[in-house]
């Protein structure tokens, strides 16, 4: 049986099957040579084959060609013959997306780290044809809250690709940590990167710190090397730097930033705070230099502001006097004011703005582009006033929730169920939507938020399968069938072992 996890648009099964070998060769088009380049380093590791280049094809070789017709950027076709495979592609992201298929087609020992004696390399011989439904399909990973190794984040971005996922929003920076190292601003990282202790248990349960120390943060070089790292398998990092909310590390780094002058700690508990930045001129200048630095080492069109949860306190008790020289009535429109300033500023670098659907609150910036979180009403709003929305409904997506009832045999969380059944049913298009206000749509993400997750091991349990289900409600056409999925990834699982993930096992 295949189990291939996103299912393919149209799969047609036939007799007979491909088998690699020692003398098997890869032939592609220039434009494909990287592509070719990953193929043969990743069979190469667990068949310990060459896979030498050969320039046209013929009998056993494995082919990667350029087809024009193929009209979407990651569409590809594949034919499997028993002399020869044959891949076409629309270009070299649909070649890598078509090449995590072919690894599904092998034998499940193909993800091994070493090579593997005793092996039949069999690809069965099969007729696909396969593009992905939506243009944004994404994981988001909070280094925030708990600061993430550089070599697991590479880990968690080779998963995507073989989820066929493409974006990596990256969330960097919040109340309990900065995690992006700024030239201009050394002590966003010098002083922001670290808390002193971290509340233990439940935040509902006030259990009080463990007084350990916890930080880290990512250099300029890290950064430009995963960035690399993405891009080499098609995918693009979207990162966020949270304003104006969200940003206690900042302005514990530089307390002029902040609204009451007072000189606040790193925050060291989960929750939502009060501390905000100021809307003076001198903080927007602060920030669109901090965007500055982002740009330049992220080349992707998206860039993530944040937007959410921006509690208006402080703002009511200090920005009145700014909000009537800025002829805005209320915090919410102080806000909206605030977002726009930073989407006029990215944009004028050609770049485009995402935020959470709180942005909607008070006006929405010209050209954002909104993540709906809570449930779908923001990105129904959005869309319906022609912006474009990346559905990202905690109902469905929020991978830091349980996965079972029964919570005392599963780690602390923050709550909320979403099994991964329901992960699955997701449908992103709401209904009732006409198809210009769905083209708006432009794709899904699942969410990690770190608050319970202190470790790589634990992001693992939290994401995995749910993130499976996601990749294939990203890509597949949206016929459902919850039975065949789980059959599929039954065996799926086999792969994620070999790639030492420590998913949730099935119940
Ligand atoms: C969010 O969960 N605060 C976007």
């Amino acid at each position: 049986m295949l189990s291939l996890i996103p299912r393919p648009v149209s799969l047609v099964e036939k007799e007979g099957a491909f088998l690699l070998t020692r003398e098997t060769a890869i032939a592609a088009d220039s434009a494909l040579e990287p592509v070719a380049g990953q193929l043969a380093e990743t069979l190469g590791r667990a068949t310990g084959f060459a896979f030498e280049r050969k320039t046209a094809s013929a009998a056993n070789v494995i082919s990667l060609q350029i087809d024009d017709t193929l009209l979407r950027d990651e569409s590809y076709r594949f034919e499997v013959r028993d002399e020869c495979v044959d891949l076409k592609s629309a270009s070299a992201a649909g070649a890598f997306r078509g090449i995590q298929t072919l690894l599904q087609l092998l034998p499940p020992a193909v993800f091994s780290h070493g090579p593997r004696g005793n092996i039949e390399w069999r690809i069965p011989c099969v007729s696909i044809e396969d593009h992905p439904r939506f243009a944004w399909r994404g994981a988001m990973l909070d280094c925030a809250r708990h600061f993430m190794p550089k070599a697991f984040v590479k880990k968690l971005i080779d998963l995507l690709a073989l989820h066929k996922l493409n974006r990596f929003h990256w969330h960097l920076t919040d109340d309990q940590g900065w995690r992006i190292e700024i030239k201009k601003y050394p002590k966003l990282t010098g002083i922001g990167a670290w808390r002193r202790e971290t509340m233990r248990g439940h935040f509902a349960a006030n259990a009080g710190g463990d007084g350990i120390p916890h930080g880290g943060f990512y250099s300029q070089d890290d950064i430009r090397e995963i960035v690399a790292f993405a891009a080499a398998r098609h995918i693009e990092i979207v990162p966020e730097i949270d304003m104006p909310g969200h940003m206690q590390a900042a302005i514990a780094a530089y307390p002029e930033l902040g609204c009451t002058g007072e000189k606040i700690e790193v925050n060291t508990g989960w929750g939502i705070h009060e501390n905000i930045l100021n809307a003076n001129e001198t903080t927007i200048a602060f920030m669109q230099n901090v965007l500055a630095e982002v740009m330049e080492l992220f080349p992707g069109k998206f860039i993530h502001i944040g937007g959410d949860e921006a509690v208006k306190t402080q703002w009511n008790a200090h920005m009145q006097s700014r909000m009537r020289e800025l002829g805005v009535r209320d915090a919410d429109e102080l806000q909206s004011w605030f977002i726009r300033r930073m989407g006029e500023f990215l944009a004028s670098h050609n770049r485009r703005l995402v935020g959470w659907d709180e942005i909607l609150e008070g006006g929405l910036a010209p050209g954002a582009t909104v993540m709906s979180w809570r449930g779908s009403k923001g990105g129904i709003a959005a869309a319906r006033a022609g912006h474009d929305v990346v559905m990202t409904p905690n109902t469905h997506t929020y991978f830091d929730y349980y996965q079972s009832r029964e919570i005392e045999n599963e780690p602390l969380a923050i709550g909320s169920f979403l099994p991964l059944e329901k992960a699955y049913d997701f449908e992103p298009i709401p209904s009732g939507f006409s198809a210009d206000e769905a083209a708006h749509v432009l794709g899904i993400q699942g969410q990690l938020w770190t608050e319970y997750m202190p470790n790589p091991r634990h992001v693992e349990y939290m994401a995995f399968p749910r993130l499976c289900a996601l990749g294939e409600v990203a890509w597949s056409e949206p016929e459902k069938n919850y039975a065949d999925f789980c059959a599929r990834l039954r065996r799926h699982l086999k792969r994620l072992d070999l790639l030492g993930v420590k998913y949730r096992p099935l119940d």
